[in-house]
């Protein structure tokens, strides 16, 4: 058939959802820090804490099977308030590790809260764009939910990749919105989502789906052994509160600037929220955000 012999998109092919093309036209105009507000915002910390509540038993087994050196060097990059550097610091007793975040204050924070495991644990602050660390340096990067906030994510991938020493590990735990399910709720929330992503997409430029964007963007820079595993934040492996509390601080941190961004009244993003939170709650209901992690090695 004549549609069988198309040419196939490839990844750099430009679609509405294609950051990759459509960013590099205006850098210089560009916020690359947009949700700057978002993330020194009080709701943040909540959301931090109860993602991290909700991930880190399942990526705990996922990090057990890499078998990473018992003293590894570890960056964990947009390290935020400290939750998972903490617990992956108490994981790995004999490993050093250092958090770079952009915000001073989430740096002051994380020392603060997680000062029992310094030195050994470090946070400093610093940008993904351009970290201040020698080619090869570590031996296992991290870089959790950060990567959906910024414009032009490849560069930092770039960066991440460049501080790894080869046969080092990165983990990259990457947000997409279009990964959301629940059921029953009052609306339908399907749309919600795909309308609040199109907000971000055209106002801030950044990429709502770089769930499913990652590999390539790690298989095009050549790096091995390349995995995708999904943790499963869902109503059956993780307690309904913690979970309702994750959408509910977004809820919090973000309606404003969905309703903005989207064209929605305030009314309807804090409601597409809560109608979330609200089925997860319901113990009748069913809910589920699939979150890839990303992980292969430094060729
Ligand atoms: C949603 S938080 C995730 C925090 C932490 N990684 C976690 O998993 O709990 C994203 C963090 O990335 C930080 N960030 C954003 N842009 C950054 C940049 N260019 N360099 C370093 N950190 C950045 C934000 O300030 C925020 O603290």
């Amino acid at each position: 058939m004549a549609e069988a012999n198309q040419p196939r998109p490839t990844a750099q092919a430009q679609t509405p959802y294609n950051l990759a093309a459509q960013t590099v036209s205006d850098p210089m105009t560009k916020d690359l820090n947009p949700q700057k507000q978002h993330m020194g915002d009080e709701s943040m910390v909540r959301t931090l804490a109860a993602q991290t509540e909700a991930i880190w038993p399942q990526e705990r087994e996922l990090i057990a099977t890499y078998r990473l050196p018992a003293t590894a060097g570890v960056l964990d990059v947009g390290s935020g308030t400290g939750e998972f550097s903490a617990r992956l610091a108490e994981y790995l007793p004999q490993s050093k590790l250092l958090g770079v975040e952009i915000l001073p204050q989430s740096v002051t924070y994380a020392r603060q809260h997680h000062g029992r495991l310094a030195p050994r644990l470090d946070f400093k602050v610093g940008d993904a764009f351009a970290l201040e660390f020698p080619d090869q340096r570590f031996d296992f990067v991290t870089c959790r939910h950060m990567l959906q906030s910024v414009p032009e994510p490849q560069r930092v991938i770039a960066e991440l990749i460049r501080v790894t020493r080869p046969g080092g590990r990165l983990h990259l735990l990457v947000e997409d919105y279009g990964m959301i399910h629940a059921y029953p709720t009052r609306r339908e929330l399907d749309g919600f989502w795909q309308r609040a992503m199109a907000g971000f997409v055209n106002a801030m430029h950044v990429d709502p789906r770089i769930g499913r964007r990652t590999w390539t963007e790690l298989h095009s820079r050549g790096v091995r052994d390349l995995a995708v595993h999904y943790i499963t934040v869902d109503t059956l492996r993780v307690p309904r509160d913690t979970m309702a509390r994750i959408f509910e601080s977004w809820r919090d941190g973000y309606a404003n600037t969905v309703a903005e961004l989207a064209g929605m009244s305030s009314d309807e993003a804090y409601a597409g929220f809560t109608d979330m939170a609200d089925c997860i709650r319901d113990p009748q209901g069913y809910a589920v955000w699939h979150v890839p992690i990303v992980t292969g090695l430094k060729a």
